[in-house]
């Protein structure tokens, strides 16, 4: 199968231009291993910094003839939507073969008139911002990819404008305070957003409607702010809501006392499928004080500031509001490496080169999909929603692993680089697991023991000691092992299996006698799991290390 990659811009396209390109030399390669025969139009790296011959050292080809790389493609693989080559004197639509498939952006919403075009020519479109935000997709999420660079670009834009340091310092010559930085929104962008700010020193805080976030934010030495008014925005999946007039009323207040304050705002605020949420109007704007900076990264929907110019610097009243859209585009070469590597996971998703398939069963490729065989299929149909449980013919932990069931999708990932929430994923579930195991096992272990006790009193009162201490021991170890945050679980892994040392010295002390008994057969079963426990955790711990080497 053969896959196409292009220039996403011209030199004779407006301002500011497309820079990334949606296949490096890297991803390149990956491609390849997938079975893929790559073509790559001349120049189409050449922003991002990847020149030609970077791709043919690749493996790639470099198409002779920008024409004909679209017509033999089976799949081209874009960043922006598909749209006009003047230079081609044709519509990209166009220049495909009948029944393409393409992955890229696209925002089926706002396309209408392409979507149509595109189901006339019986393309089949992917469109990579309508991957479901779900754990199992992460890999492809080309939205959290870009919004994690773009959220670190806006603090460089607003410290690369604002007149002081962020840091504070202290100098022979005068004291110089941090700078203040707040935060509105800490999704993806939001929280790489802070991430940045504090790595240059700025004090940092941010307000959410979602109070799901508290943690995230505390956990990078943020300040979480609250309004008095109590109303959860959680819309699901890790979406926001549209907010109650008295919240909002709330909000803008909290805003009006934050405004005399703060030095930087960055404003991140997004509700699916709506435009911006105005939040940052234009008195707040001017009770800033002169030389604060406003980055407005919701400018492309917008903007969540009243005085925002989409891809302009505006002064107003000494503030300088930035309404830069391009702002993933402006680290071209990581963006187009990130965005290469969400369309390889998705690519191997579909099988690769070998076993492509377009699975309407796989709801990642059902998510994407816009077009398909002759149809538009966008929106996806809504998933049904779990059929309520039968309460009461559930053993004593079944409301909980029921209730896990029924949960919806699991949430959006938006911890540091989102990646965060998924750990809940489950969690009721993994909550009843350990308690069945237990009881199974104590269960098979009174059963083993009293049937090799024999029937003298000594021998009862002996094996009721040593099943006491057996049952208190599981459950203390379910305590200490489950009560851990799931996020400390890996780092501590060494340690945490490095207490079942005890289950070694244990089984070692029961290990005499024939061979052939229960007790010596489950001291050594005992000594050998408890061994691989033990060498398991170190081993996973070195492989999480090994991802924080440089
Ligand atoms: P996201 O959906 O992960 O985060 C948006 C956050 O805004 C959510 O946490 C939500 O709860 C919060 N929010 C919604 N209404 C709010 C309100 N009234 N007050 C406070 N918080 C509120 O979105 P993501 O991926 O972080 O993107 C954020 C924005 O950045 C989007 O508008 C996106 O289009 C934009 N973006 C801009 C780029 C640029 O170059 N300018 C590049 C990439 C993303």
């Amino acid at each position: 199968m053969r896959i196409a990659v292009v220039r996403e811009a011209l030199a004779t396209d407006p301002l500011p231009r497309e820079t990334r390109v949606a296949a490096t030399p890297d991803s390149i390669k990956r491609l390849k291993a997938l079975g893929f025969e790559i073509s790559v139009e001349s120049g189409a790296g050449e922003a991002a910094n990847f020149p030609d011959a970077l791709y043919v050292a690749a493996g790639a080809t470099i198409a002779a003839d920008a024409r004909e790389n679209y017509a033999a493609a089976d799949i081209l693989l874009k960043v922006r939507p598909l749209r006009q080559r003047d230079d081609l004197d044709a519509h990209e639509v166009d220049l495909l073969r009948v029944g393409a498939t393409v992955l890229g952006f696209f925002y089926p919403g706002r396309n209408a008139e392409l979507l149509e075009r595109a189901r006339a020519r019986d393309l089949t479109v992917l469109a990579m911002e309508c991957v479901p935000r779900i754990s199992r997709a992460q890999k492809m999420d080309a939205l959290s990819s870009q919004a994690n660079i773009a959220g670190y670009r806006a603090v460089l834009e607003a410290a690369n404008r604002f007149g002081s340091f962020f840091t504070g310092q202290m100098t022979a010559a005068g004291k110089v305070p941090p700078a203040k930085v707040l935060v509105i929104g800490a999704g993806v962008a939001g929280l790489a957003a802070l991430g940045t700010a504090k790595g240059l020193g700025a004090i940092i805080r941010s307000f959410d409607t979602r109070a799901a976030v508290r943690e995230q934010i505390e956990s990078m030495g943020g300040e979480f702010l609250e309004v008095t008014y109590k109303e959860d925005g959680d819309g699901g999946g890790g979406y926001a809501k549209e907010m109650s007039p008295a919240f909002l009323e709330a909000e803008y207040a909290l805003f009006r006392a934050q405004a005399k304050e703060v030095d930087i705002v960055i404003t991140t605020a997004l509700i699916p499928g709506k435009p911006a949420p105005k939040l940052w109007f234009k008195d707040m704007v001017e009770l800033m004080k002169p030389g604060s900076v406003v980055v407005d990264m919701a400018a492309e929907s917008g903007g969540n500031c009243d005085v925002t110019v989409a891809d302009e610097v505006v002064v107003h009243n000494g503030v300088i509001v930035l309404g830069f859209t391009d702002l993933a585009g402006r680290l071209p070469t990581t963006a187009s490496n990130l965005y290469g590597q969400n369309l390889v996971h998705l690519l191997t998703d579909m099988g690769g080169a070998t076993g492509w398939k377009v699975d309407f069963d796989d709801e990642v490729v059902r998510g994407a999909t816009v077009t398909h065989q002759g149809a538009i299929t966008w929106p996806p149909p809504a998933k049904p929603a779990a059929a309520p449980a039968a309460p009461a013919a559930k053993p004593a932990a079944a409301p909980v692993a029921v209730a896990a069931v029924a949960a919806p999708e699991p949430v959006k990932a938006s911890g540091g680089h989102g990646h965060g929430k998924v750990a809940r994923e489950h969690l009721g579930s993994a909550r009843t697991a350990p308690l069945t195991w237990v009881s199974f096992a104590i269960l098979v272990v009174a059963y083993l023991g009293l049937s090799t006790a024999g029937t003298d009193a000594s021998g009862l009162h002996h094996f009721a000691q040593q099943l006491t201490i057996f049952v208190l021991s599981c459950f203390v170890g379910v305590q200490v092992i489950w009560s851990v945050t799931p996020a400390l679980h890996t780092p501590l892994m060494s340690v945490t299996n490095a207490i079942s040392g005890i289950i070694v010295v244990g089984g070692m002390l029961h290990m005499h006698g024939d061979l052939a008994q229960p007790a010596t057969i489950l001291a050594l079963l005992a000594v050998l799991f408890a061994t691989i426990n033990i060498g398991g955790g170190f081993l996973v711990t070195r492989r999480m290390l090994r991802m924080f080497h440089k």
